[in-house]
C-alpha cells in the first residue's frame, strides 16, 4: 500500500525549532525513519513539507490518482486555521491521521480546535516524533483490516 505523509509550515525547521516544545529530531530524520518502517512491512511512503497551504491541497489531490491509500499529516498552524485543507481531504476520501508533536491541549486555547480532528482516523498529539511511528503504524493496521 502507500501512505502519504504531510507536513505543513514551519516542521522543516524542526530540529532547531522551539526544541523544548518540539523537540531535538529533525524532519528528516522522522521522514527517514518513517520511509524504513513503511519499507521493512512492504509498503511505500510518500512525503512532503510545504510552507504553502496551496502545495499541500494540490499534494492531496494529486494522491487519488496516485491510489495513495493513507494520509498521516501534521496540518502545523493550519490545523487551526484551514477549512480549505479539510475540505481537501474530504474531497479525496482518503482516510488519515492527524499528528501533532506538542500537547496542543495543554498549550494556547487558539490551538485546541482542530479543523481536522472531527474527521481524521485518529488523533495524536503531545508524543513528539514518536507520535508519527505510531500514526503510520496504525495507518498500516487500518489499511490492513479486513
Ligand atoms: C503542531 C502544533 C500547532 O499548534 C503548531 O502551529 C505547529 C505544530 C505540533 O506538531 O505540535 O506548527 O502541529
Amino acid at each position: 500500500a502507500t501512505i502519504l505523509v504531510l507536513h505543513g509550515p514551519n516542521l522543516n525547521l524542526l530540529g532547531t525549532r522551539e526544541p523544548g516544545v518540539y523537540g531535538a529530531t529533525t524532519l528528516a530524520d522522522i521522514n527517514a525513519d518513517l520511509e524504513a518502517r513503511a519499507k521493512a512491512c512492504g509498503h511505500r511512503l510518500l512525503h512532503l513539507q510545504s510552507n504553502a497551504e496551496h502545495l499541500l491541497i494540490e499534494r492531496i489531490h494529486a494522491a487519488r490518482g496516485e491510489g495513495v491509500d493513507f494520509i498521516v499529516i501534521n496540518p502545523a498552524a493550519f490545523t487551526h486555521t484551514s477549512v480549505a485543507l479539510r475540505d481537501a481531504l474530504l474531497a479525496v476520501s482518503i482516510p488519515f491521521i492527524e499528528v501533532h508533536l506538542s500537547n496542543v491541549h495543554k498549550r494556547e486555547p487558539f490551538r485546541q480546535h482542530s479543523y481536522f480532528s472531527d474527521v481524521a482516523v485518529g488523533v495524536i498529539c503531545g508524543l513528539g516524533a514518536s507520535g508519527y511511528r505510531l500514526a503510520l503504524e496504525a495507518a498500516i493496521e487500518q489499511i490492513q483490516r479486513p
